[in-house]
């Protein structure tokens, strides 16, 4: 890793924000830093350097409508609804990896816009002045005669750090992004089960009784959440339970807890004026409310010690093990609900610094208030350098197809993207959607505005209880790319292209991605008859019919959703278990895929934020671990 610092930048930027790295800086890079030039102006500063012919862009945090990056322009913006390919998203990172071996991270909150392939004229050549009549002979007449760029313009600043990544693949690059941003995040052993949010006015009895009929039909979930029926005020937020739907909050963690399953409660951070905090909160506050609430500046220790503080004494000290973040994305265009650009926060950030690092900092004061006990939470905005955070994020947005590109962008800026399930429009739709979310970091129904279980709504029980299940039987390989996610900053899932950034066919799968180190998914959508799969070099086997595949493209027909396995590799498949807890043991099938191959087992308490871990290599050949969390029952060998 590498830093070039140009100019005089501004002193509130997201290194300041963020988490010790783990990561040495280099001398010396693949970045063509020498061919680099800037200029200040009024406007800002703006920087550019030449591109290779053939180099391919991507990054730029959540992105949900567009992928490969060259010949776009991207402005990073945090926003609740984005509409098109332009940059803005839920969490938009000003970080881009290049398929020539870099990565850079422009250290700024601005609203940083990339041109990612500007041309400039490199060579004069006869100019022609015929009139053209058709797209292709317009543009392509001058081609040669050009050479493109990527620009980089940051609005207000007079001068700006780059952070530059190296590696072989854009895994690696991304990888060392994740280091320096503190290492990935290791959720709970819970936290990789199954999280179902209840209707928003469901009272405590009813929540109860949804959760025991899961416990009852062997539905495994692990998690509750509450949705915003749960406070005295929502929009802004009291923090006050409402006695009326929950007379015995205490009484509910208690009684989850006897069935294994977490709470995790729903809020934003604007504080209405009848919070027990609002007073205090008053003085670390912007200066304009958003739903007559105060935007507290999270920047602030004092600020964040108030909020930790009351959240410690009145939910994390109950037990509530997670919070659902929401709202910190705002959105400038359906319903105006947030922040201007122009407010101003006592830490000297303006509303445009603070719309790029309010999720972060809004992570970190909920963190805060959990102390050494691990979460698995979620949260609506998130930036620069997020890596470390437990925090998944989501959306109101809905289409299938956007939600898969989605977990291909993610990984990519240290971010991690549930697709969740709210409804179906048909029981295909619904199941399909819950194929992808199985197969996702964070596996969640979100049935807030669902007065009943979505899949009994749609006569589909069994269907959707057999993919709850499959994600238990996934759990303990998942907590090893987790682990391997903290430890390296390899992220759990990426799109091809991370991992085979040589390979120009991967360039534009947006709709398939890995998971973990042996699975490649390929998720369909409601309609689908039938979809195309790259498979990359190497030998690939049919998840579900052990079948062997050759590398390439392949058209696939199923109603299962399509999962392939890396030649070489061990799967630890484990029993569904119908809980998570301290105690799980997992009685492990281990699936050996063609020749060689070991898997990684992680045993620790499985709750604790620092905790001493035990690791196990297994290559099939042993008959028992010295493990209370890992028993081996079987060895598959599949050829
Ligand atoms: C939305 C959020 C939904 C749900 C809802 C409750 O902003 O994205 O998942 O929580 O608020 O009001």
């Amino acid at each position: 890793m590498y830093t070039i610092t140009l100019g005089t930048p501004e002193e509130l930027v997201p290194s300041r924000y963020k988490p010790e790295g783990k990561t040495e800086l280099t001398e010396s890079c693949k970045f063509p830093s020498e061919k680099l030039s800037w200029k200040v102006t009024p406007r800002g500063i703006t920087l550019e350097f030449p591109l290779g012919e053939t180099e391919e862009f991507f990054g730029f945090g959540l992105q949900m409508k567009g992928f490969a990056c060259r010949h776009t322009k991207k402005v990073i913006r945090s926003n609740a609804d984005p509409v098109a390919n332009t940059g803005d998203a839920h969490a938009a990172v000003p970080f881009f990896v290049s398929t020539a071996g870099y990565g850079v991270c422009v250290d700024s909150l601005r609203s940083v816009e990339f041109y990612c392939g500007y041309p400039h004229r490199c060579r004069e050549e006869e100019e022609s002045y015929e009139v053209k009549a058709s797209f292709e002979g317009l543009y392509d007449a001058k081609k040669t005669a050009w050479e493109e760029y990527m620009m980089i313009h940051v609005p207000v600043a007079k001068g700006v750090t780059l952070y530059v990544f190296e590696g072989d693949t854009i895994t690696d690059v991304v990888a060392e992004y994740n280091r320096f941003s503190g290492g990935g995040c290791l959720p709970p052993l819970w936290g990789l089960g199954n999280t179902y949010r209840c209707y928003t006015k469901y009272t405590q009895d009813q929540v109860l009784e949804t959760a025991c009929s899961f416990r009852k039909a062997k539905i495994p979930v692990s998690c509750i959440g509450l949705e915003p029926g749960w406070q005295t005020h929502t929009y802004s937020c009291s923090y006050r339970v409402n006695k009326e739907q929950f007379p015995n909050f205490k009484k509910l963690v208690g009684d989850l807890k006897a069935e294994h399953m977490e709470l995790n409660l729903w809020e934003h951070a604007f504080t209405h004026p009848s919070s027990p905090i609002y007073e205090e909160l008053k003085p670390c506050s912007g200066d304009v409310p958003v739903w007559n609430g105060l935007v507290p500046d999270f920047s602030l220790r004092e600020a964040t010690d108030i909020f930790a503080g009351y959240h410690e004494k009145s939910f994390t000290s109950l037990g509530v093990s997670g919070f659902k973040l929401d709202e910190c994305d705002g959105s400038d265009y359906t319903g105006s609900w947030t922040y201007p650009n122009s407010a101003q926060f006592p830490s000297g950030l303006d509303g445009e610094q603070m719309h790029n690092c309010f999720g972060i900092l809004y992570q970190q004061a909920v963190l805060k208030a959990l102390g050494n006990t691990r979460t698995y939470s979620q949260v609506r905005n998130s930036g620069a350098f997020a890596a470390s955070y437990p925090f998944v994020l989501y959306s109101d947005l809905y289409d299938h197809k956007d939600f898969i590109r989605a977990l291909c962008t993610s990984g990519l800026s240290g971010l991690l993207w549930c697709p969740e399930l709210r409804e179906g429009k048909s029981k295909e739709d619904l199941l399909r959607r819950l194929q992808t979310v199985v197969f996702s970091a964070l596996s969640m129904v979100n049935a807030w505005y669902i007065d009943g279980v979505p899949w009994e709504q749609l006569g589909c029980r069994e269907e959707a209880a057999e993919l709850l299940r499959l994600r238990m039987r996934l759990v303990p390989y998942l907590y090893s790319a987790f682990y391997l996610y903290r430890e390296t900053g390899k992220p759990p899932v990426r799109p091809l292209v991370a991992d085979y950034s040589g390979d120009p066919a991967t360039y534009r799968c947006d709709d398939q991605y890995l998971l973990g180190d042996v699975f490649l998914v390929a998720p369909m959508v409601a309609g689908e008859e039938e979809r195309k799969v790259y498979l990359p070099q190497g030998g690939w086997y049919d998840f579900w019919t052990n079948e062997k595949l050759e590398p390439g493209e392949h058209t696939v027909r199923t109603g299962n959703i399509p999962v392939f396995v890396k030649e070489g590799s061990l799967l630890p498949l484990a029993e569904p278990e119908s809980y998570l807890g301290e105690d799980t043991v997992f009685e492990l099938e281990l699936r050996k895929y063609g020749m060689g191959g070991s898997a990684l087992l992680v045993e620790d308490d499985g709750v604790t934020r620092n905790v001493p871990v035990t690791l196990f290599t297994v290559d099939g050949s042993e008959k028992e671990l010295p493990s209370k969390r890992y028993h081996i029952k079987s060895v598959t060998e599949i050829l």
